[in-house]
């Protein structure tokens, strides 16, 4: 049993699952090229803008017949652009796992009233994405940040599927292998893995999603914010830094900073290898304490962003309050910040571990949850 306070502190106690926290290298004085109050429509700003695409382009290898645009809204905005433009034209797939994939689904049954199928699975669990019809347009997310199960691959999804495959990918993006040629729209947003700053989405399309957007027009009105095409042509300008709206100046900065981290630390590659690296020092922590284990049923799905962690002592009497309790100790510890899990998912604890997240904080912040479950523990004991 743990008493003591543990020795060594995490240097970054910042292991919220968004905004994450920023590169490691990170510091306000980052942002001093930004062109501020200048117009986004000044060449300085489009070549930002434009560095910016092409940039996320070289790092996540994304083929150069897929465009790219950074569009208002964030994740969600990307998304729903993508929903309301493309959906319709054949019948749908909907599949969820977690709080994210199920607001998509509300969004495509309930107010774009589009036939569709829905499959969803329990926290913990992922639905079967090799019984799916691909030949519907099928709308998933990659990870499920609320639940920490991840598709563990592309390789059910057919190359020769009539559908479209459209992927919420905001918290799967930069830490995990996305297979482009599986994927006909795929978003994200730069506060995730990339620990950029929140408010825009990104938008990535395959030359059949162009295709779609440019040979089908929904039945419903789009407003401007969301319209891709004009006299059904792609406008183009979206995809080479022509922004729908005044983007952040500041933002696109801090996202060029990251996109430059990433390079430093070895690309997707490193990215990748940075995020695994901490999750495997929780998984191997749960590995070796009967106390608490991971949401995701099946290691192949488990997450290594998200990672989702259920307490399973028997004498915990109340799962959510406990599990906020220990929450609330290692904040008040300044040891971890914002790790209880999402407020539609099973009580416990979420921590990110995005590549901008250093394996050593994780590290050192494993003890604390020991120390501060021991400590709950003992709470329970004495208030019963
Ligand atoms: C899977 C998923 N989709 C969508 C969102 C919403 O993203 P945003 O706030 O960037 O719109 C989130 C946010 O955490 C998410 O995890």
């Amino acid at each position: 049993m743990v008493t003591n306070t543990p020795a060594t502190r995490p240097a970054n106690p910042r292991f919220s699952s968004g905004p994450c926290a920023k590169p490691p290298t990170w510091t306000l004085d980052a942002l001093t090229d930004a062109p501020l109050g200048r117009s986004h429509r000044a060449a300085i700003g489009k070549d930002k803008l434009k560095a910016a695409i092409e940039g996320t382009r070289e790092i996540l290898g994304i083929p150069a017949d897929y465009k790219i645009g950074i569009v208002p809204a964030s994740d969600t905005g990307a998304v729903e652009m993508a929903l309301w433009s493309l959906l319709g034209a054949r019948k749908a797939t909907m599949v969820a796992w977690e709080s994210f994939g199920s607001g998509w689904v509300t969004d495509v049954v309930k107010q774009l009233k589009i036939d569709a199928d829905v499959k969803t699975a329990e926290y913990g669990q992922i639905v079967d994405m090799a019984a799916l019809d691909y030949d519907t347009d099928v709308v998933f997310t990659w990870n499920g940040t609320t639940s920490g199960v991840r598709v563990a691959n592309g390789d059910v999804i057919p190359a020769d599927r009539e559908g479209l495959t459209i992927c919420d990918a905001t918290s799967a993006a930069f830490a995990m292998d996305l297979p482009w040629d599986k994927l006909d729209v795929t978003t994200f947003s730069w506060q995730k893995v990339m620990g950029g700053e929140a408010a825009h989405g990104m938008l990535i399309l395959s030359p059949r999603a162009v295709e779609r957007l440019e040979n089908y027009t929904p039945a419903w009105p789009l407003p401007k914010i969301f319209r891709l095409t004009k006299g059904g042509k792609l406008i183009d300008g979206i995809f080479t830094g022509a922004t729908i709206n005044t983007p952040s100046m500041l933002c696109v900065e801090d996202y060029l900073f990251a996109l430059d981290w990433a390079r430093e630390v070895g690309g997707l590659e490193g990215l990748i290898a940075r995020s695994t690296a901490n999750a495997q020092a929780i998984w191997e922590f749960c590995d070796r304490h009967d106390w608490i284990a991971n949401l995701a049923e099946d290691d192949a799905t488990r997450s290594n962003t998200s990672v989702c962690l259920k307490f399973t002592d028997d004498r915990i009497a109340d799962g959510a309050a406990f599990a906020k309790a220990v929450a609330k100790r290692l904040e008040a510890e300044d040891i971890a910040l914002d790790i209880g899990a999402y407020r539609d998912a099973p009580a416990g604890l979420r921590i990110w571990c995005g590549a901008t997240v250093e394996t050593s904080d994780i590290e050192a912040m494993l003890p604390w949850l020991e120390w501060a479950f021991e400590a709950e523990i003992a709470a329970q004991a004495q208030a019963a």
